[in-house]
C-alpha cells in the first residue's frame, strides 16, 4: 500500500484538547482534525488529483452529508437507485480522507467508480476549501457543498459524538460542546470558516461549485433536486419529470432512508468506524430549541452575525 502519510510529523502540529483529558484535535492549515484522519487529510491535499468528470460532495460534518450522498447517487445513477435500499449512502460514496487516503484501510487506495455501470465518480470530503484550493481550482470537477444552520449543526454534532465508543466512558457535556464550537475547536472546525470558504468558491466559480443549505432543501426538495441535476449535467427530461423528481426526493427522504434495515444497523461495517444508524437521528430543522437556553442561542447568533452577515450570508 502506498503510504501518503510519510511526510507528516504529527508531533510538529499544534494540538488542543476538545473533550475529556486525552482527546486531542490537530491543527493543519488553520483547521482542526481528528488524529485518525489527519494523515488522510494530508494525503488528499498533497496527492488527490480530481478527474474533470468527478463530482465532489464537500460538507462540514453533520450538515446533511448522508442526505446529499443519497441524492447525488440517485441523480447520477437513476437506473440503480434501488441500491440505496440495501446499502448505506456512506458505503456507496467514499470519504476521500477516510476511505481513500486514510492509512487505516490497507486496501482502500483505489477510488471506486460511483457505480459499475457509470463512469463518473462521486467522492466526498469534509476538508475545507482553504486546504483544497489548489486541487479544486485547477480542475473542472464539480463541487457540491451543503451547509446547515450553526445551532442545529452543533446539536447534531453533540449527539453524534456521544454515540462514539469513547462516550460510553465519558460523555461530551453540552456546555463544553458549545464552548468548543464557538472557538472553532471541533472536527473540521472552525465551522464558520469552512462554510465561507466554499461559499466564496461557489460565488467565484458558479459553473463548478454549487452551494445549498439543509434548510432550503428541506423546504423545497423538488426544486433543489432539479437544480442539482442541472448543475451536474443530468437534467430531468421527458413528460414525467415531476414523477421522476418526486421518486428521488421520496427515496432519499429521512423517513424512507432511515427505515431501510441497512440503515438501522447498529453494527460497524467494514471500512467505516461508525454504525450505519448513527447517521440518522431526527432530520428536522430547529431541533436546537430543545437543547439551547436563550443565553446560548444569543451567544451563537451573535457569533453567526459577526462571521456571516458582513459577507452577506444570512443564517
Ligand atoms: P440530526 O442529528 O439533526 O437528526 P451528516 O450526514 O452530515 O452526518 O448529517 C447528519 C444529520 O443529517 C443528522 O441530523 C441526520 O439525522 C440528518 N439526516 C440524515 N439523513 C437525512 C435525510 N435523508 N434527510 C434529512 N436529514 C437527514
Amino acid at each position: 500500500m502506498e503510504d501518503f502519510s510519510l511526510d507528516l510529523e504529527l508531533s510538529s502540529l499544534p494540538k488542543e484538547k476538545w473533550w475529556g483529558d486525552d482527546e486531542y484535535l490537530f491543527q493543519l492549515g488553520g483547521f482542526w482534525h481528528l488524529p485518525q484522519l489527519i494523515h488522510g487529510v494530508h494525503g488528499v491535499i498533497n496527492h488527490f488529483q480530481p478527474l474533470p468528470s468527478d463530482i465532489i460532495l464537500a460538507s462540514f460534518p453533520k450538515t446533511g452529508t448522508t442526505w446529499l450522498k443519497a441524492l447525488l447517487y440517485s441523480i447520477v445513477n437513476r437506473s440503480s437507485k434501488h441500491r440505496l435500499t440495501v446499502e448505506n449512502p456512506h458505503s456507496l460514496i467514499p470519504i476521500l480522507e477516510y476511505n481513500t487516503y486514510g492509512t487505516t484501510h490497507a486496501s482502500a487506495t483505489a477510488i471506486p467508480p460511483s457505480d459499475t455501470n457509470h463512469s463518473r465518480r462521486i467522492l466526498s470530503t469534509h476538508i475545507p476549501y482553504q486546504l483544497l484550493a489548489k486541487t479544486l481550482d485547477s480542475s473542472e470537477c464539480r463541487v457540491v457543498y451543503v451547509t446547515r444552520n450553526p445551532k442545529d449543526t452543533l446539536v447534531s454534532t453533540w449527539h453524534f459524538v456521544n454515540k462514539w465508543a469513547r462516550a460510553k466512558e465519558e460523555r461530551w457535556p453540552f456546555q463544553v460542546a458549545v464552548e468548543k464550537f464557538c472557538r472553532g475547536l471541533i472536527p473540521s472546525g472552525p465551522y464558520y470558516d469552512h462554510v465561507m470558504g466554499y461559499r466564496n468558491l461557489s460565488l467565484d466559480r458558479p459553473k463548478y461549485a454549487h452551494f445549498l443549505t439543509y434548510e432550503e432543501l428541506k423546504n423545497d426538495p423538488k426544486t433543489h433536486v432539479e437544480k442539482l441535476a442541472e448543475f451536474l449535467g443530468y437534467p430531468f427530461e421527458g413528460e414525467d419529470v415531476d414523477a421522476q423528481v418526486e421518486e428521488i426526493v421520496n427515496g432519499c427522504s429521512f423517513e424512507v432512508l432511515s427505515n431501510h434495515e441497512v440503515n438501522k444497523a447498529e453494527g460497524f461495517p467494514a471500512r467505516r468506524g461508525l454504525p450505519s444508524n448513527s447517521f440518522f437521528r431526527k432530520g428536522v430543522v430547529g431541533d436546537y430549541e430543545a437543547y439551547m437556553s436563550a443565553e446560548v442561542v444569543d451567544k451563537i447568533d451573535a457569533l453567526t452575525k459577526e462571521k456571516f452577515h458582513s459577507f452577506g450570508f444570512i443564517y
